[in-house]
């Protein structure tokens, strides 16, 4: 059995999601989004134009989360 992950997902206000560790993105049919690093930044607002990261449109849009 291999180690265990550990990842850090933080839920930004009004902005994306921060996610930090050694993680993997897989698109839909499971093939690897890369990503630089250890860290990314994942659209919420459903706004930006590089899916699934955030290209900061947000602010454009004046998104505000619920919490
Ligand atoms: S959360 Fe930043 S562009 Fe969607």
């Amino acid at each position: 059995m291999g180690e265990a992950m550990t990842v850090k997902i933080t839920v930004k206000p009004d902005s994306n999601y921060r996610v930090e560790g050694d993680f993997i993105l897989l698109k839909p049919d499971g093939t690897e989004i890369p990503h630089q690093g250890q860290t990314a930044s994942l659209c919420r607002c459903g706004h930006s134009k590089t899916k699934p990261f955030c290209d900061a449109t947000h602010r454009e849009m004046g998104f505000k989360s619920s919490e």
